[in-house]
């Protein structure tokens, strides 16, 4: 079996759908269900015999030598984390202690257990890591996209937080040898993200007739990835990535934040019209700008396509479509998860933010 954390979170969920979909293997889910974290997003598999779901922090030793002796997965995947820019400047102190404490409990563990394996299982063993692009900092416009190879410049506490734990993973195999793997992709979109991120949240609002807060000029681009075009770049990697690699994943979909909304409003404008006919994009509404905000990140994807043979297959006008599409189907997903303290962090986050018009 594999190990997953964070399972209940927006990519882990999405990873465990498809690994199930897909193969025969069973998955031990150890999620500690923070705010982001909804046992929901796993209803379908729930009663699946090859599914198991632990709550449970990374962070836990005795829990984590347990795990791993009861259990005996042959690869552990890490997508544990806080992964919120806004909320890693409001409260950085969660990021360390997640995503550097955390990660780093975990590899103990994990290096424990494998010294614990006989050498075929050890050789077969795999830790694989899942970081974020944005450990490269910033680009400016006309720069060539991040390879493996860009060096760490990260700027905000939540990149810095990732950027560190990738560096406790690339120790862990220098100094002792445990099988690693990281990854490094941009921006990922499609069901069940927590709308606090872009896309979830300009549906959201925009659904309730409410602002849509776009930050500063609108003009910094990301690259967007459809979920699940990541999870079968994860599961390429996992079964062939070489131990000690890091791999960059995008969905060469470089997009203007602006240009993000318009099309979320022109597809809601078509799948679900607003009733005094106006189009959604009268509520934009550019607000005083995130604190240190990156202007551009972009993916070199061509280790992965030439050494794994793994691309992209979602076309970004496709996946949003299908997102909205998603959104508008599951009211009843986004208003379980948007109760309780979802209200207090709009308020405490948007509140303060001064129209900028
Ligand atoms: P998410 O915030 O939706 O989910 C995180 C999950 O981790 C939640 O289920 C939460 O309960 C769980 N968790 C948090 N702290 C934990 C702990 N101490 N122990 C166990 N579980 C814990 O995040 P996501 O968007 O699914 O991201 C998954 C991973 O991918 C993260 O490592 C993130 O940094 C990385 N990533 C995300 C994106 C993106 O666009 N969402 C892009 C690049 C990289
Ligand atoms: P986000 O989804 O938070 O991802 P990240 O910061 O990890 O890239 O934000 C994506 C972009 O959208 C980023 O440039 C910030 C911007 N943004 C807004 O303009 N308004 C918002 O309300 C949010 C949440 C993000």
């Amino acid at each position: 079996m594999i190990l997953v954390t964070g399972g209940c979170g927006f990519i882990g969920s999405a990873f465990l759908l498809q690994w199930l979909a897909s193969s025969d293997e069973k998955v031990l889910n150890l999620d500690l269900l923070t705010y982001a974290g909804h046992p929901g997003n796993l209803k379908a598999v729930e009663t699946d015999p090859r599914y198991r779901f632990v709550r449970g922090d990374i962070g836990n030793p005795t829990l984590l030598h347990d795990l791993l002796a009861t259990y005996k997965p042959r690869a552990i995947l890490n997508f544990a984390a806080e992964s919120h820019v806004d909320r890693s400047i409001s409260g950085p102190m969660a990021f360390a202690q997640t995503n550097v404490v955390g990660t780093l409990s975990l590899l103990g563990a994990a290096l424990a257990y494998w010294q614990s394996m006989s050498p075929g299982e050890a050789s077969d063993f795999r830790f694989l890591h899942v970081s974020t692009d944005e450990v490269f900092g910033s680009l400016t416009l006309d720069a060539p996209a991040f390879t493996e190879a860009h060096r760490y410049e990260p700027n905000s506490p939540y990149s810095a937080s990732k950027a560190a734990s990738d560096h406790f993973v690339r120790a862990y195999h220098h100094t002792y040898g445990l099988p690693t793997l990281t990854t490094n992709c941009s921006n990922n979109y499609g069901p069940r993200q927590f709308p606090e991120k872009l896309i979830p949240l300009m549906i959201h609002n925009a659904l309730q007739g409410n602002p849509l807060p776009v930050y500063g000029d609108g003009q910094q681009i990301r690259d967007w990835l459809h979920v699940d075009d990541h999870c079968a770049a994860l599961r390429a990697v996992l079964a062939q990535g070489r131990p000690g690699d890091t791999y960059n994943v995008g969905g060469r979909s470089e997009r203007r934040n602006l240009a993000v909304v318009h099309a979320i409003c022109a597809t809601l404008d078509d799948l679900q019209p607003r009733s005094d006919g106006q189009s959604y994009s009268v509520l934009i509404t550019h607000v005083g700008d995130r604190l240190g905000h990156d202007r551009r990140y972009a993916i070199d994807d061509s280790k992965i396509a030439t050494e794994l043979g793994w691309l992209p297959s979602i076309q970004f006008d496709d996946g949003i479509r299908q997102t909205v599409q998603w959104y508008l189907e599951n009211k009843a997903w986004v208003e379980s998860v948007t109760s309780g303290s979802y209200r207090d962090w709009i308020d405490q986050q948007y509140a303060t933010r001064v129209q900028d018009s």
